[in-house]
């Protein structure tokens, strides 16, 4: 058993509230590098894991429905944070009209519930277009210039060059962030997502006359740095030039929205992506979205956001997990699919990448009767396979991850980052890896379970504790080492606020069991190494 003693000083911003009849400091939500260098949320001043869970796009718009189709889904599944949108066209109806009747309701729900909000701004831009505008923005369109297509005729897309649109937007944004810093004093709300999947669909680039303006300048002098290019936007970036262009552009009105909102409140900002994938061509999916490849521009154009977080639909999770840590951001995975695969895939984030938070799409689905799954065309539409939304027996086995690491949160937070790894399949035609530690190498079969994915964390500490699902694991010498690896002890556990506490010893015939199946579990093994000849005593 370990005992971990945290003491943090506070910077606050000085609100003192009384809860559970303790005073406690309230400071506003960061993300903050650790004293190992590693980006963290901190809530209160402590390291904070989002186990969440992503709404489907219209469930905040109604409050009766929350209290009837969401909140009693989302009971017990061991979520601490929501996310959930708050629309532009609700909070703003009518120009200069602020309406935070929703807001207001949505926090006090969420208190009720005892989970933290990440709030989704869906202001002039959700996946590539401009729905959530409000309807004196949609009519006006002269005063609030659509993107065009190649062929001149209008999108449904307000331009990202339309700086009178990015002006009102945000507006709206800023009095958002007002109102939570009057409001929401003890920080129900942890983080802001500006936009959604933002992008031009359906063409390369905006062809407005603007736009087309623009497109004939000098690259910005940002990107002749980064880039070490000069030239318009064709000479710099060739065939990639459209997608740079919308990039740099819409970076720039979402630095703007961010930043200025910052100004009023310090909320932790990302924005998502709709990654590239099969076909994959801009415009296909948002052209100018923070891609993997864009990640580095979108850094440089819009430097008041905390990350770029990629929405992970594809099948190669790890892959997307390592692009978007690559340029030095931390990662956060707001939307997921809700398939069973999710029970494993968040053991994988959280110990190979330190994840943030991590968080299914549609989860007041998972639990749901009556099921509101999306029409195959609509999912072809988003270019997302109709798998991931398969929730079928979801629930029993996400919960008992959330449950899991919620319980090892105090571990997660202290143990050196080397003491920490994490793994998972990436296809069903992967059949293991072998881990390397210092003294042994764990073999890792990944095995067909129903939930179909294999992913756990492992923590080398007296021994090595194994968390997850659908895994066969055997302790193997290193290479070119001819010793033995024995184990010690084996028992079955999970960790309490930090703390192990072992259930059965697991000996006899459930020694040979090495394995987790699909219901996520923590077990612990010690070992011991020898030659035939002589015992080594490193134990
Ligand atoms: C990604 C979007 O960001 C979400 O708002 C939602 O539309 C899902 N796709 C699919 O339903």
């Amino acid at each position: 058993a370990r005992l971990f003693l945290c003491i943090f000083l506070s910077d606050t911003d000085g609100q003192i509230h009384r809860m559970g009849g303790m005073n406690y400091m309230n400071t506003m939500p960061e993300i903050k590098k650790d004293s190992q260098g590693i980006a963290r949320l901190y809530v209160d001043n402590e390291p904070f894991l989002i186990l969440g869970g992503e709404l489907h796009n219209s469930s905040t718009s109604d409050l009766q429905y929350m209290e009837e189709q969401v909140w009693p889904n989302l009971r017990d599944l061991n979520i601490n944070t929501v996310l959930l949108p708050v629309c532009w066209e609700t909070v703003e109806p009518y120009e200069n009209e602020y309406d935070f009747s929703l807001t207001e309701e949505l926090i006090k729900q969420a208190k009720r519930e005892q989970v933290h909000l990440v709030l989704l701004w869906f202001g002039l831009w959700k996946n590539g277009e401009s729905f959530y505008a409000p309807e004196w923005v949609k009519k006006e369109r002269r005063r609030f210039f659509r993107a065009r297509y190649r062929d001149s005729s209008e999108s449904e897309t307000i331009s990202p060059l339309c700086g009178e649109a990015v002006q009102r937007d945000r507006m709206a944004f800023c009095k958002l962030m007002e109102y939570l810093q009057e409001n929401d004093r003890q920080h129900t709300v942890l983080m802001a997502q500006v936009e959604n999947e933002i992008g031009f669909l359906k063409s390369d680039r905006d062809y407005s006359p603007a736009a087309n303006e623009a497109f004939r300048q000098e690259i910005p002098i940002q990107l002749q740095t980064l880039y070490q290019k000069r030239g318009n936007w064709e000479n710099a970036f060739g065939a990639d030039a459209a997608e740079y262009f919308m990039a740099w552009h819409y970076a720039r009105a979402v630095d703007e929205i961010a930043g200025r909102g910052k100004e009023i409140y310090k909320l932790p900002m990302y924005t998502n992506a709709w990654l590239s994938q099969h076909p994959n061509r801009a415009g296909i999916y948002p052209s100018g979205g923070p891609v993997a490849k864009l990640i580095p521009l979108w850094q440089a154009a819009a430097p008041s956001l905390d990350m770029l977080s990629p929405d992970i639909y594809v099948l190669d999770f790890k892959s997307e997990c390592i692009a978007y840590t690559h340029h030095g951001s931390p990662l956060f995975i707001p939307e997921t699919g809700r398939n069973k695969g999710a029970a494993s895939k968040v053991f994988y984030a959280v110990g190979a990448h330190h994840t943030i938070g991590f968080a299914p799409f549609g989860i007041e689905d998972i639990q749901a009767a009556d099921k509101k799954n999306m029409d195959p065309g609509q999912l072809t539409e988003l270019n997302i396979m109709a798998e991931a939304f398969d929730d079928r027996n979801t629930a029993p086995y996400l919960r008992e991850s959330y449950r899991l690491l919620r319980g090892m949160k105090e571990v997660l937070f202290t143990i050196p980052s080397e003491g920490m790894v994490g793994y998972m399949q990436s296809n069903p035609y992967e059949a293991g890896c072998i881990l390397e530690f210092e003294r042994y190498d764990i073999q890792l079969d990944y095995l067909c379970g129903e939930t179909g994915s294999a992913g756990m964390l492992i923590l080398e500490e007296d021994g090595f504790y194994l968390a997850g699902g659908n895994t066969r694991f055997t302790v193997i010498p290193k290479k070119g080492n001819h010793g033995q690896v024995e184990i010690l002890r084996y028992e079955e556990g999970e960790f309490e606020k930090g703390i192990w506490k072992r259930k059965r010893i697991l000996n006899g015939d459930e020694r040979y069991d090495l394995a987790v199946y699909d219901s996520p579990r923590t077990v612990h093994m010690k070992l011991y190494s020898h030659s035939s000849k002589v015992f080594d005593s490193h134990e």
